[in-house]
């Protein structure tokens, strides 16, 4: 099968469109052939083995600690059914997380079937796959971890990849009155997706303070983000170095009711789930920075590693 292929850890630049196998079942998987998968800030980190400080070697011991154990990188796609299993007739649309066993940028994946959910009609192949990093992660930490709501004064930093236009557009949903920080030149955009008021990081931190602080950029830890969460708020690195974490998980209450939460994303088949019922409900649409034919994966993986993308990043694998 055609497969993206990272033999071995490097600059987005050394990834390679290629053939590999195509897997073997283990018992209970169901066989997938995906039609677009998402490239991501993650996967271009863990092609990179680029990791917030004190980090890299976590992700050395998850993914392979000289070269990626799975050489078939890839996370989230959107596919279709090809040997049946309860409730999952074949031809059935789904997208899935295949997690840290990746192998998702290719034309076929292994799966459990219980890492997959339906996908409803009328979303595209392309906008499903674009859905689900920025909205999981985005629900999970306005929805479950800040408890956003009507009227909570929020800042987004980073607010226009694919974490923050997710994040803008379920904030708007919620009824928060968002600050985003990005570049100027992504302001339109930033107001476009719900945000009430722009700022360019170049022109030095955030001034104000905010009930809660959403830090997906990883540019404002705690000794500076103090000054923009308000009393009783909180702060949430998105994007946090290990002492960031270890700080947030040892101190999490700091001066006048001011909270850190450092944690990962939940992103089972609940999570997933949610993410579609906010698509369903018209509270999340797809912005894609670009979307690449399957041999040009180098070209999406150079995008996703720029640090500076607009909304997501897909692979079209099935035309
Ligand atoms: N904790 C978790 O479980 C979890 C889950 C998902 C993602 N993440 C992490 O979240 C991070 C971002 O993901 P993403 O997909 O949204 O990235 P992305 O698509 O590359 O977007 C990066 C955003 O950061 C902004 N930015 C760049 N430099 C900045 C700076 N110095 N100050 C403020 N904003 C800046 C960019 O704005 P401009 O383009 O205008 O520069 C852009 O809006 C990644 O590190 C990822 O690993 C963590």
């Amino acid at each position: 099968m055609n497969a993206a292929l990272a033999l071995s850890y490097g600059t987005p630049d050394s990834v390679v469109f290629g053939q590999a196998p195509s897997p073997r079942l283990k018992p209970g998987q169901v066989l997938v052939a995906v039609r677009a998968a998402a490239v991501t800030r993650g996967d271009a980190r863990i092609l990179m083995a680029s990791a917030p400080a004190g980090l890299a070697l976590l992700l050395r011991l998850t993914f392979g600690i000289f070269r990626p154990r799975q050489p078939i990188p890839g996370m989230l796609f959107c596919g279709t059914v090809e040997t049946e299993s309860p409730g999952l007739p074949a031809g059935t649309r789904v997208v899935g997380n295949t997690g840290t066993a990746m192998g998702a940028h290719a034309e076929y994946v292994a799966i459990s079937p219980d890492r997959l959910v339906p996908v409803p009609d009328g979303l595209d192949d392309c906008a499903a796959a674009s859905l689900l990093f920025g909205g999981l992660a985005a629900a999970d930490f306005l929805i479950d971890k800040a408890r956003v709501r009507k009227g909570t004064r929020l800042l987004i930093n980073g607010a226009t990849g694919e974490v923050g236009c997710a994040a803008l557009q379920i904030a708007r949903h919620l009824g928060a009155e968002t600050t985003a920080v990005c570049r100027e030149e992504n302001h339109a955009l930033a107001h476009k997706l719900g945000a009430f008021a722009a700022h360019d990081y170049r022109a030095g931190p955030p001034q104000g303070t905010w009930d809660v602080v959403l830090d997906i950029a990883g540019t404002l830890p705690w000794p500076l983000a103090r000054n923009c969460v308000a009393p009783g708020g909180i702060l949430l690195p998105v994007t946090a170095t290990l002492s960031g974490i270890l700080g947030a998980l040892l101190r999490p209450h700091r001066s006048e009711g001011r909270r850190i939460f450092a944690n990962t994303t939940t992103d089972g088949p609940d999570d997933i789930r949610r993410v579609l019922a906010l698509y369903a409900e018209g509270a999340l649409r797809p912005v894609f920075g670009g979307i690449f034919p399957f041999p040009q994966i180098r070209s999406a993986y150079v995008m996703a590693g720029t640090g500076h993308k607009r909304g997501s990043v897909v692979v079209r694998v099935a035309e």
